[in-house]
């Protein structure tokens, strides 16, 4: 398109049932918003929206297992994430929700019209039914297989390890994540968007319009659905938490949680307008208009089948130009889940990282998933902040202000004849906000931010090479060069940084004494994104600037340990609750349990059984005699390490002939938490073989 005359940038509305965690930011909230403060920046027309998604079974769910209502769930949550989006600088314009009642009217009334105009069709059909726990089973209250790829943990309304959109009785084995019951079939309305019908339009506008823009992960997937064959897609729900269906018929009945979540998108641009008195239309009606939508990669179906579909057939609304979805961030090698409490959970990183935002922000874009799925550690976030953020970055803006002040008390000296290495390093900062625009135009954020270190490499590299501390003792006027050009660079990078590290932006304009968010001086000097290339002087001489304050500090190993730790121990928490235990058995008599003769012994002798990778024949005192038992233990043990130990015998267990040698008796053994064989061993030395358990 030619260049837009504005832009509304939306980035996913998260689930109201936990807080965010660092994947969230990473694939989502951190681009968009680098997206959204570049363009500010740059001087456009933005509107940045976002908001809570509040409908849908995951919340229904939490509130069950909590024994609270989904309203009191949503508000505790909406409140928290509302908190850690204000609190990582996420600059939304307007931050929503979709149990407002502006969106359950801008849901409603845009179902409405679709209805009216005969874009659904209405049919009855046997959906899954939850008998005991008298529901039906759609979206994440059935579980079962995806028939696509195999995944025996798909939901009925998508399988997340291949992406594919499901309808709940696609599901093979479905199992009700209500009650664990086997669902049956029970018959019931609902009303469809036929999908198929739409097929010629979405080749066309996705397939060929966007095949070069829109990134190889996204097109892929969509041109994947649509050549796999789009089906009819239930637009409507039977539960009783969501938007009610407006139409005859609907009673009882929900707008499908995906059907009224992307239309918050409107709805809260909708609030943000009616706040700011401006004219909501135009940024979802005009043609001149950039529709950008930030997702994760599992929820691209929705934004570039479903919703464009909705869009296209209400009639008045613009298409998205782009879709530029993320894939996942895994955590130190695992993926990341609520459930599992696999996750770092922004409260948390605050509580332990006080007003460290912009060290996360950094690592989270430098190994951003824009490609392909990828790992966040700790150790390569605490090497981000020591290597990058506080040697380089932090490291030169302390130099210059530091020299600055004491060389000329914080005065910004006289640019004296120039070499040319200052020219050519005057003329590089100048290059760089293009160079930085055009990575984030193309949505290439980690690029962007690499650009940016590469300025301050650039800083630093000069400083290190002019050496001002040495110039000093011989030649003031050059001194005072020097210290001009890399003030220049330094005014660049608190410019520039901005859309990257808002907070640390903001930190370095107060410390040069350039305007920013916070200013209270007046008559401060600005310097605009474009300002950076185009004007001969960012920091004028005779400006004066205030004292070095540290941007960031060093992170020990012990605070990363204290992560890994933290994270340990929820691995063995997990590994705990999810342990499974055999059921236990029938109940016996005494008479049954006085039956048994278990014993204390000692293995004397082991041996490997030929040909037998798991059996050891082993000769066991067992107080009464010495006897022939074989054991299962091979694979487990080796018999030299089991010659002595004590152990306890089953020793009145019918002789049985196994590869011709008659064992007598079993040794008793369990299995550890690795799965690992280990012998219920009577440690206690004073205890005597032949001794009864009992
Ligand atoms: O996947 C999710 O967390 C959804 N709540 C995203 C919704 S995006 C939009 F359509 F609202
Ligand atoms: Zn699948």
């Amino acid at each position: 398109m030619n260049k837009p005359k504005r832009y509304t940038i939306t980035s996913a509305l998260p689930y109201t049932n936990g807080p965010i965690h660092i994947g969230h930011l990473a694939g989502v909230y951190v681009p968009a918003d680098i997206y959204a403060r570049f363009l500010r920046l740059t001087g456009n027309d933005v509107v940045f929206i976002g908001g809570s998604d509040e409908h849908g079974v995951p919340i229904t769910i939490k509130a069950k297992n909590e024994g609270v209502s989904p309203q009191d769930v949503v508000d505790k949550y909406h409140a928290i994430i509302k908190k850690s989006f204000e609190e990582f600088g996420i600059s939304f314009d307007n931050y929503s929700r979709t149990s407002a009642k502006i969106h359950h009217e801008t849901a409603s009334e845009f179902f409405k019209t679709l209805y009216d105009k005969g874009e659904f069709i209405e049919e009855t059909s046997a959906q899954l039914y939850d008998e005991e726990a008298n529901q039906f089973l759609a979206d994440r209250f059935v579980t079962g297989t995806c028939p696509k790829c195999g995944n025996e943990e798909a939901y009925g309304d998508q399988c997340e390890k291949c992406g594919t959109s499901l309808n709940a009785t696609d599901l093979i084995n479905p199992k009700s994540a209500i009650t664990g019951n086997v669902p049956t079939l029970k018959e019931t309305k609902h009303w469809y968007l036929p999908l198929d019908r739409h097929e010629d339009f979405l080749k066309e506008w996705i397939l060929e319009g966007h095949k070069k823009d829109w990134k190889p992960n996204v097109y892929g997937q969509v041109k994947s659905w649509i050549d796999d064959g789009l089906r009819p897609r239930a637009v409507t729900r039977d539960l009783d938490w969501g938007i009610p269906v407006p139409v005859e018929g609907g009673e009882g009945k929900v707008l499908y949680v995906w059907f009224d979540a992307p239309i918050g998108y409107i709805s809260s641009t909708k609030e943000w307008a009616a706040r700011e008195g401006k004219d909501w239309e135009p940024y979802w009606k005009s043609e001149d208009t950039k529709l950008v939508h930030f997702i994760g990669k599992d929820n691209i179906v929705f934004h570039c089948i479903i919703f464009p579909v909705m869009l296209k057939r209400e009639g008045s609304f613009i298409l998205p130009d782009n879709v530029p979805a993320n894939e996942f961030l895994n955590l130190e090698g695992n993926k990341l889940s609520t459930s599992k409490n696999w996750a770092v959970w922004l409260p948390d990183y605050l509580l332990e990282f006080p007003n460290q935002q912009d060290v996360l922000r950094y690592a989270l874009t430098a190994n951003a998933p824009e490609t392909k799925d990828n790992d966040f550690t700790w150790k390569d976030f605490q090497a981000r902040n020591n290597n990058e953020l506080v040697a380089i970055f932090g490291n030169f803006i302390n130099r210059v202000v530091v020299l600055t002040n004491k060389y000329y008390e914080g005065v910004v000296p006289n640019l004296n004849a120039c070499s040319q290495i200052d020219e050519e390093t005057l003329a590089a900062v100048k290059a760089y906000p293009d160079v930085i625009a055009s990575s984030i135009e193309r949505y290439r954020f980690r690029e962007a931010q690499q650009e940016l270190m590469n300025l301050a490499r650039l800083g630093n590299k000069y400083l290190a090479d002019e050496e001002p501390w040495k110039v000093i003792k011989v030649d003031e006027a050059r001194t005072q060069t020097i210290m001009y050009v890399a003030l220049q660079i330094a005014s660049a990078l608190a410019t520039l940084s901005e859309p990257f590290l808002p907070f640390t932006s903001n930190k370095l304009k107060n410390i040069l004494n350039v305007s920013s968010s916070d200013s209270t001086q007046e008559n401060c000097i600005e310097n605009s994104w474009n300002d950076i290339s185009s004007k001969e002087v960012l920091l004028p001489s005779g400006h004066k600037i205030g004292q070095a304050e540290l941007l960031f500090s060093k992170i020990e190993d012990d605070t990363i340990q204290f992560q890994l730790d933290k994270l340990e121990a929820s691995k063995k928490s997990n590994e705990a609750a999810n342990k499974k235990v055999d059921p236990q058995k029938d109940t016996i008599t005494f008479e049954d349990f006085t039956k048994l003769d278990i014993r204390v012994g000692t293995i004397l002798e082991a041996e490997k059984m030929p040909k037998a990778k798991k059996l050891l024949v082993l000769k066991v005192d067992t107080g009464i005699d010495v006897r022939t038992i074989v054991s299962g233990i091979a694979e487990s043990f080796t018999p030299e390490e089991i010659v002595g130990k004590r152990v306890t015998v089953l020793v009145n267990l019918a002789p049985r002939e196994l590869r011709g040698v008659v064992s007598q008796g079993m040794i008793l053994m369990t299995e550890n938490a690795e799965g690992k064989l280990v012998f219920v061993n009577p440690d206690d030395a004073n205890v005597e073989n032949g001794l009864h358990i009992s």
